[in-house]
């Protein structure tokens, strides 16, 4: 067992975890996170996406010690308040979720991607969102979710 400390949504953690153990495994088993789901397990469908010092990570794919010291945002700490956040918000008002497997994953990516482009064109918003995948709305909605956070100026 390895100490390992870490920020997770702002709050300083200490855990105790074999070195290789999956950042998405301590999230959900040792911190009781559970937003970050596991589908693949092998870094292709991006619903254990979580944010590692502002870089959307898999987190299947990261061994805890590779995250001592990180800074970890997962869903559980983008709505600060009991209010949805706004790109929550638009994912909800354009049918962005359905089955809501990969939308902890799509809400991250898409926070990330606003980050980096405010106004992302659809191109942008595809590469952006390209390593999240979704097996039930096509698509077309959670894009429309995304201009619709970017329109509202979310990461202004
Ligand atoms: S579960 Fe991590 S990328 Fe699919
Ligand atoms: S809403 Fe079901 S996988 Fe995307």
């Amino acid at each position: 067992m390895t100490p390992i400390q870490l920020t997770i949504n702002g709050q300083t953690k200490f855990i105790e975890a074999p070195p290789m153990k999956r950042l998405l495994d301590v999230l959900r088993e040792d911190l009781h996170l559970t937003g970050a789901k596991e589908g693949c397990g092998e870094g292709e469908c991006g619903s254990c996406s979580v944010l590692m010092n502002d870089d959307l990570v898999n987190s299947c794919l990261v061994p805890i010690l590779q995250a001592e010291g990180a800074r970890i945002t997962t869903i559980e700490g983008v709505a600060i308040t009991e209010q949805l956040h706004p790109i929550q918000q638009c994912f909800l008002e354009n049918g962005g979720a359905q089955c809501g497997i990969c939308t902890p994953g799509m809400i991250l990516a898409t926070h990330h991607l606003l980050k980096k482009y405010p106004h992302p064109t659809s191109l942008q918003i595809q590469e952006g969102l390209s390593g999240n995948l979704c097996r039930c709305t096509g698509y077309i909605r959670i894009f429309n979710a995304v201009q619709a956070a970017a329109l509202a100026g979310v990461a202004e």
